[in-house]
C-alpha cells in the first residue's frame, strides 16, 4: 500500500493485509486486516506513530523513503504487540538516529520481545508531551486495551487521537476513512468481541477521557480511520456497559440429532416467549460470529451430547473461549443428552468459572427426549423469560 495523505504533513504509511485469514492462529479474519502506521512531519521533528507486522516491514520502509524521510527522529510505540512493533527494529536500523518514544512498561516489553536496546528509548509517562515543532504530541496511558502497556497519543493541534488497537476493526478496505459505517461497525464489534471484551470494565474511563479531548479524527492501528468518530465511541459505550440485551445465545453440537432436537425445541420456546435467539452450530463455527453474539446476550445456553464422560470437545472449546472473553451475560444454562452417564454439567461449569452468571437448572436427557423432557425444556424457557423480565428486557 502506498502512502496516503490524511492531512497536510500527515500520512498513513502502513499496510493492508488483504489475504490474511487468521490472527494469532486463533481469530478468523473474514475481511483481512490492516496494520496502520502514521508519519507526522513537524516543522522541526519527524515522527512515526506505530509500525507494522514484521512480514511487511519493507512496505513501511519503502513508504517512508518515498515520502523523502531522510531523518526520522521518533518512533512512537503505542502498543508492543508484534503486528505493530515488529517492524520497529528494521526502522531503527534504517534510520539509526531514530529513538523509540513510549512509556516505561511498553519499553520493557519491546526490549523483551524485540531486543531493542535500552539506549534507543525516550520514556514518557502519562500526560507527558513531545514537541515536533508546531505540533505537540501528548501521551495517555490506557493499560489493557488489550495489553498492560497500551497508550494513546494525542495531537492537539490537529485534534487527532491515535489509539492503537482501541476502537479498531479487522478490515481490509481501500477506504482510508470510514465510508461504510455498517460494515465497519460490524468489523469493530468482531474486533471488540475477540480482543477487547475481557477488559471492558476499564473502557468507560478511557471513553470519558476521549470525550474530554473531543477528537475530530481517531486513527486506530486496524481498519479505516474515523473522521466522524461518534458512532464508534457510542458503540463502545454500549458494548462495554453492564447493560445486556434480550438475546439468548444457543451454541450446540449434535452427533445423532438428539441434542439438536432439544436445542431446536428450546429455541422455538424462547422465540415464543419473546426473546431473540442467536444460534450457533459449533461444527465449523466462526468463533468471531459467536463472540459478536456474546457481546450483548443476557443468557448463554450450551447444548452438548456427552462424549466419553464429558462435553463434546467443540462445546468445551467455546465454553473455555467464553471463559477467556468474559462476556457480560447474566445467566447460563446447559442442556444435553447421554447414553449411559457422565459429568457434562460439572465439566462445562468448571471451564467457565470467569463468567459471572447465575447458572440455571440444566436439562439432561437419557436417550431421545420424551414428552416430559420437552416439558422440562419449556420450563427452562419459562425460567429464562422470567430472568429476562427481571432484568427489564421483556
Ligand atoms: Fe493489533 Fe494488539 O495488536
Amino acid at each position: 500500500m502506498n502512502p496516503r495523505k490524511l492531512k497536510e504533513n500527515i500520512w498513513a504509511v502502513g499496510t493492508i493485509d488483504w489475504g490474511r485469514r487468521l490472527f494469532d492462529d486463533l481469530i478468523p479474519l473474514p475481511e483481512g486486516t490492516s496494520y496502520n502506521a502514521f508519519l507526522l512531519k513537524g516543522s522541526e521533528k519527524t515522527a512515526l506513530i506505530d509500525g507494522v507486522d514484521p512480514a511487511v516491514e519493507h512496505v513501511l520502509i519503502d513508504n517512508l523513503r518515498s515520502l523523502g524521510v531522510e531523518t526520522l527522529d521518533y518512533i512512537v510505540s503505542n502498543h508492543a504487540e508484534q503486528d505493530h512493533s515488529g517492524a520497529i527494529p528494521a526502522v531503527l536500523e534504517a534510520w539509526p538516529e531514530s529513538m523509540v518514544v513510549t512509556n516505561p512498561r511498553c519499553a520493557g516489553m519491546l526490549t523483551d520481545h524485540l531486543h531493542i536496546p535500552e539506549d534507543r528509548f525516550i520514556l514518557k509517562g502519562d500526560e507527558e508531551t513531545l514537541s515536533l515543532g508546531g505540533w505537540t504530541l501528548q501521551f495517555f496511558l490506557a493499560p489493557f486495551v488489550h495489553w498492560p502497556e497500551t497508550q494513546f497519543t494525542w495531537l492537539e493541534e490537529e485534534k487527532i487521537l491515535f489509539t492503537g488497537d482501541f476502537l479498531g476493526s479487522h478490515q481490509a478496505t481501500s477506504d482510508l476513512f470510514v465510508r461504510d459505517v455498517a460494515s465497519t461497525w460490524l468489523g469493530a464489534k468482531r474486533y471488540y468481541a475477540e480482543i477487547m471484551m475481557p477488559y471492558r470494565k476499564k473502557f468507560p474511563k478511557y471513553l470519558d477521557r476521549i470525550d474530554t479531548l473531543a477528537p475530530e479524527i481517531i486513527a486506530t492501528t486496524h481498519g479505516p480511520i474515523y473522521d466522524e468518530p461518534a458512532f464508534i465511541l457510542d458503540a463502545y459505550r454500549d458494548w462495554s456497559s453492564d447493560e445486556v440485551k434480550n438475546d439468548v445465545v444457543v451454541a450446540y453440537v449434535s452427533m445423532h440429532d438428539t441434542t439438536a432436537t432439544m436445542a431446536n425445541h428450546l429455541i422455538n420456546a424462547l422465540i415464543d416467549r419473546g426473546m431473540n435467539v442467536k444460534v450457533h452450530n459449533l461444527t465449523g463455527v466462526d468463533i468471531g460470529e459467536l463472540a459478536i453474539d456474546l457481546v450483548d446476550a443476557a443468557t448463554i445456553v450450551w447444548a452438548s451430547p456427552i462424549v466419553g464422560v464429558g462435553p463434546h470437545p467443540n462445546v468445551a472449546y467455546v465454553a473455555f473461549l467464553a471463559n477467556i472473553l468474559k462476556p457480560k451475560a447474566k445467566f447460563a444454562a446447559i442442556i444435553g443428552s447421554y447414553g449411559w452417564g457422565g459429568k457434562l454439567v460439572e465439566q462445562l461449569l468448571g471451564l467457565q468459572k470467569n463468567l459471572k452468571v447465575e447458572v440455571l437448572e440444566p436439562v439432561m436427557v437419557k436417550g431421545f427426549p420424551r414428552q416430559e423432557d420437552f416439558a422440562a425444556l419449556d420450563g427452562l424457557a419459562d425460567t429464562i423469560a422470567e430472568k429476562h423480565r427481571g432484568e427489564g428486557l421483556l
